[in-house]
């Protein structure tokens, strides 16, 4: 991880951001940059060989510059301490972190959504309660995800958005007495504006909690996901068959198949919650300015970005490959599950809701003490519980045209679920580079 620190130093710029520390009105240069970039070098390339004296990276280089260029390296931390350092590297990487994700997020959207389009005419139960409710497009169920991983993409942006002021120049706690160019340092990292306050620079960790709770949040969708698709994916419902390459064989059982990549996801989900809230025990305590206890939030930090990176091409790889089972899906619908399309029949009557609720209520009752299906019952039945019901009522009982009533925006009807497919289609556009 220091490693990829550094690297945001070095490169072509890195003679220019080397001076522009120790720039100073006389515009004299108070040392040969020309060593700054050997010493990344061997970090890259691990060679870079750690003493026993060394406290820690800072000390480490300019030890080595020392080694290379003689007394002036001790000039290296002139209008600059280690406070303002780490957190300004912290916030460099973290805005590649955010591009990645980022990228990472836009990709599994787009193979939801393209995904969505494809299969818009496949219906299945809709559950709430675990319970079969209504029927509803295997799309929307997609897209509804789809949104949610939208939303976090937003949030990450907000992230950088706050994340991406400068605290380089605030030294240890009260700031720098030396004249440098902290507006100068902000263009040349690429910063949005620079920090306003230096005991609050130095000694403030918001935007790693920022990017803890999003990881948290982000993988909490995706392990709600995971549970529905590994719900799914049983012989109990067989609706979804993963590829081989998300699943395993029982090495006991040869009949299972093993959604381990979907049971994966889901565990992520609380390794990353643990992160988020170990950090906030860490920080909760804290008294004001830097505190050592701050360096806990690079291992959070790091292994949350590396387990969300993984996790979100894990998801795109399993939702870019399984399989769907239209027919049985569509076999899983039962009548019972139009009883609220049987109460907004006579809705269209002019039959308040509430007492509508009620009169279908009944209806599933006289089904039940008959022991037939709902669409069994006959008119005479029907016309029992209200006068309202006719012979149109057979119109209730078809899956299709009941899914196409929900055409008000956001449900579940052909309309809706392509303008869905069509809205994130063009959000999927302003938000690729
Ligand atoms: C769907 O499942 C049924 C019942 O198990 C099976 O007969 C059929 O071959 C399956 N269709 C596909 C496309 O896998
Ligand atoms: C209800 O109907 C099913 C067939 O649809 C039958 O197998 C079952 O025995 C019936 N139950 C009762 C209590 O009549």
């Amino acid at each position: 991880k220091t490693e990829q620190a550094g690297q945001a130093w070095a490169g072509k710029e890195q003679r220019e951001k080397a001076s522009a520390f120790t720039k100073s009105k006389r515009g004299k240069k108070s040392c040969n940059p020309h060593f700054a970039p050997q010493i990344s070098e061997e970090w890259s390339k691990g060679a870079f060989l750690i003493k026993p004296g060394d406290e820690d990276i800072h000390t480490a280089n300019e030890r080595r510059l020392k080694e290379l260029i003689g007394a002036p390296a001790g000039k290296l931390h002139t209008g600059r301490s280690r406070n303002d350092q780490v957190v300004t590297d912290m916030k460099l990487w973290l805005r590649d972190a955010i591009a990645m994700l980022t990228d990472n997020s836009l990709q599994l959207i787009s193979t939801m959504v393209e995904r969505a389009a494809i299969e818009i005419d496949v219906l299945f139960p809709g559950y709430t309660h675990m319970q079969k409710a209504q029927p509803v497009r295997w799309s929307h169920w997609i897209l509804s995800y789809a949104v949610a991983l939208s939303r976090d993409v937003e949030r990450l942006l907000e992230i950088k958005k706050r994340s991406n002021i400068l605290p380089l120049g605030s030294g240890a706690i009260a700031g720098t007495p030396f004249d440098i160019d902290r507006e100068l340092l902000r263009t040349e990292l690429g910063f949005d504006s620079v920090s306003l306050n230096s005991m609050d620079a130095t000694g403030q960790r918001d935007f790693v909690a920022e990017f803890l709770f999003w990881a948290s949040l982000c993988l909490t969708h995706l392990s709600k996901m995971a549970e529905d698709l590994m719900l799914y994916s049983t012989k109990e419902y067989s609706f979804v068959t993963l590829a081989d390459a998300y699943s395993t064989g029982s090495s006991l059982m040869p009949q299972k198949k093993n959604a381990d990549s979907l049971e994966l996801i889901r565990s992520k989900a609380g390794r990353v919650f643990g992160r988020c809230a170990g950090f906030m025990m860490t920080l909760k305590g804290l008294p004001s300015a830097y505190n050592k206890d701050l360096q806990e939030d690079k291992e959070a930090m790091f292994d949350c970005y590396d387990t969300v990176h993984a996790v979100l091409q894990v998801t795109t790889g399993v939702m870019s490959t399984l399989k769907i089972n239209q027919s049985v899906m569509e076999a899983a619908l039962n009548p019972d599950m139009l009883a609220t399309d049987l109460a907004y029949y006579l809705v269209r009557k002019g039959v308040p809701f509430r007492e509508a609720h009620g009169l279908s209520g009944k209806a599933v009752f006289a089904a039940e003490s008959k022991n037939v299906s709902l669409n069994q019952l006959t008119e005479a039945d029907l016309a029992a519980i209200s006068p309202l019901f006719g012979s149109d009522v057979s119109s209730v009982w078809d899956y299709r045209s009941s899914v196409e009533q929900y055409s008000a925006s956001g449900g579940t009807s052909k309309s809706s679920v392509s303008a869905q497919v069509e809205h994130l289609r063009n959000w999927l556009k302003t938000r690729s580079p």
